[in-house]
């Protein structure tokens, strides 16, 4: 049963509805609930496409103006060969549907669909649409070549942001939510997996039948087909990767899933979404993870054999609460996912690896924040923390450090001004059950922050000078407030140290050698490179002496590793290393790693920008469409 009653989703919706402006369909969700969805669809490899139908149960929930004309959004991907819809009784008779397609936005198209009659409220209509979603933004098909094991394709969908419309037409808003349904036959030899709490096989005519009982927003639904295989890794959590990566996958991770979810469960309140299982990714998969419920995709770059990349699924995990039962309720406001789920991941790894480590671990974060905002001048109206997003602007090109890093500074400010750290966690507890399976804007997250703490509230601390909770929200900027990090010291100060030797023309090679760098954590290599990267170009020679003196850095098979080992290269003009700068490009197409290391080359000299070129021409294919595009925009 939906948690959401209709009458919720309406106010939930109207309070968002002169916010959105990446969807086509704001009246028809006023007017329609979504109740569930299925998917009836085919895989055909050859052909890339899939083939079959989508059925939407919906309920005419205030049909004034609007009751006969139903809009939804989706992409010239897709083909819609017809539509019919039932009226009331689920039973009855199929009436064909008129149906059109308006241009709507570079990222996507609405269809509008003309219902035979007025709908009156109350009204359940089923809507039928038989159609095919072929090489969308949002549906990736991908050739042997492009998989580790170099023989089957493999598809797989993304939808966040609003990508999910070439996958099949939808209310493709964070703002609106419902369970959904599919059947998915694939070739023999392939297995299809879903963000779903119920999953289903049959042997005979290769179908899988997935359903997610639970109410998520569109860009939730993912699916993924290929020669994929699976193994336990604890008791709720499976890893899925093609047969190569199988080992490596159980090796890292065998154990450990359980461990985060119990802490998670402890601070936030219990896991619903039954299984946590991964998805290991082909290489060219843009992000390092997304939080599709039941089932993260991921990037097999995690695979590092160490277990020292474990802090992104500890950041997709915390998304079980944070994102995908509490959502933003549209993409402006996207640091309510994220700010709070980076919040999560550190309180859930302050409790399993220490202040140290987890302090550590934000001075990075709060690294890539401050570079990001170097890169685009502090007053940048995106490094606000609500953003407003124009018409016809894609919200993924709105993505960058400031609702992750800043986003997790503003709720940091929220904790420090409770001062004690047990009762902002009851207060994330509460939180979450009070918005779960909802879709919520800032300011719903803030009145019931000072309803929690009526003291807070009677001090008038959301207008503290200087930390006015307006001001967080909407002056962009760096942080009024930074959360001390100092217990990160122990592990920061040598590395720190090091990257002050490493500075100087005059390299003073005895104090060099005495420091042991082997039993050091990964992020304490990334922390001494990004100040090296940062001080770049180092003296002359220094970089040789450098590749040389670590092959831990130089050789590093870790990508956070080489993400900044191959930047550092470049702004140093080690040619010595370029070949490893290819590789790194060659050998994954995570969109983070991808587009910083292209703007640097592009930035360096003539030399790096023809390899730059040279480079994309022949990964380009590779990669995510919308990564392509990013880099295109580098090269101008
Ligand atoms: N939900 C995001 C990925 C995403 C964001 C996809 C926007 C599409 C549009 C995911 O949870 C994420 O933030 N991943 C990070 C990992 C991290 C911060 C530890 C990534 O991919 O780098
Ligand atoms: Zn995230």
């Amino acid at each position: 049963p939906s948690p959401l009653l209709a009458k919720e989703s309406i106010m939930a919706t109207e309070k968002v509805l002169d916010q959105s402006s990446d969807t086509a369909t704001s009246s028809s969700y006023r007017h329609f609930r979504v109740r569930h969805f299925h998917l009836e669809l085919q895989v055909d490899f050859e052909r890339r496409q899939l083939q079959g139908r989508e059925v939407l149960d919906l309920s005419c929930v205030r049909p004034e103006g609007g009751g006969q004309e139903l809009c939804l959004d989706s992409h010239s991907s897709v083909g819609v060969q017809s539509v019919s819809v039932r009226c009331g009784d689920p039973e009855g008779p199929l009436q064909p549907v008129c149906h059109k397609v308006q241009p709507f936005t570079s990222y996507g198209c609405t269809l509008v669909l003309t219902l035979p009659r007025p709908c009156q409220s109350g009204d359940q209509l089923q809507v039928v649409i038989d159609y095919t979603a072929t090489d969308g933004p949002g549906v990736v098909w991908l050739d042997p070549e492009q998989t580790a094991g170099k023989v089957k394709p493999y598809l797989f969908t993304q939808g966040q942001a609003v990508l999910n419309r070439s996958f099949f037409p939808c209310f493709d808003t964070p703002a609106v939510k419902s369970s959904y349904s599919a059947s998915i036959k694939v070739p023999k030899g392939f297995t299809a997996v879903m963000s779903a709490t119920n999953w289903d096989h049959d042997e005979e005519e290769n179908i899988f039948h997935f359903k997610m009982q639970h109410p998520i927003p569109s860009y939730l639904v993912a699916l993924a087909v290929g020669d994929i295989v699976s193994a336990d890794v604890g008791p709720r959590s499976r890893v899925w990767t093609e047969p190569s990566l199988l080992e490596a996958a159980k090796e890292e991770y065998d154990g450990v899933i359980e461990d985060f979810l119990k802490v998670g469960e402890k601070l936030f309140g219990p896991y619903v979404w039954g299984r946590y299982d991964l998805l290991f990714m082909p290489p060219s998969f843009p992000f390092g993870g997304m939080e599709n419920p039941c089932l993260t995709f991921v990037t097999p770059c995690l695979l590092a054999g160490d277990r020292s990349l474990a802090d992104v699924i500890i950041h997709e995990i915390s998304h079980s609460w944070f994102g995908n039962l509490v959502t933003n309720a549209n993409w402006g406001d996207f640091w309510l996912n994220e700010g709070f789920t980076m919040y999560a991941q550190r309180r859930i790894s302050t409790e399993l690896y220490g202040a140290a480590y987890t302090c550590l671990e934000a001075a990075t974060g709060r690294a890539l924040l401050r570079q990001h905002m170097d890169n685009t001048g502090e007053d940048h109206p995106l490094n606000k923390l609500k953003v407003k997003i124009e018409p016809g602007i894609d919200p993924d090109d709105t993505y960058n450090e400031t609702p992750y890093e800043k986003g997790y500074c503003f709720v940091s400010y929220l904790a420090h001004l409770v001062g004690d750290q047990n009762k902002f966690d009851a207060f994330l507890r509460a939180y979450v059950n009070k918005f779960k399976f909802q879709s919520i804007v800032a300011e719903d997250t803030l009145d019931f922050y000072l309803s929690y703490f009526p003291e807070l509230k009677e001090k008038n601390i959301e207008k503290k000078p200087g930390f006015e909770f307006d001001c967080w929200l909407n002056t962009p900027g760096w942080p009024p407030y930074l959360p001390d990090l100092s217990s990160g010291d122990t592990l920061m100060k040598p590395a720190e140290n090091l990257a002050t030797l490493w500075l100087a023309a005059d390299l003073n090679m005895y104090a060099i050698k005495a420091v042991d760098m082997s039993s050091w954590k990964t992020y304490q290599i990334v922390y001494f490179l990004d100040k090296l990267l940062e001080n770049s170009p180092l003296p002359q020679g220094n970089t040789a002496k450098l590749a040389e003196m670590y092959p831990k850095i130089s050789k590093a098979k870790n990508a956070e590793l080489r993400f900044r080992w191959v930047q550092i290269v470049i702004k140093n003009n080690y040619e010595d290393a370029f070949d490893e700068l290819q590789n790194f490009l060659h050998s994954q197409g995570k969109q983070k790693y991808t587009v910083p290391v292209y703007r640097v080359m592009w930035s360096q000299n003539e030399k790096t920008r023809k390899l730059a070129q040279e480079v994309f021409a022949a990964t380009s294919k590779q990669l995510h469409k919308n990564v392509q595009n990013y880099v295109k925009k580098i090269f101008g």
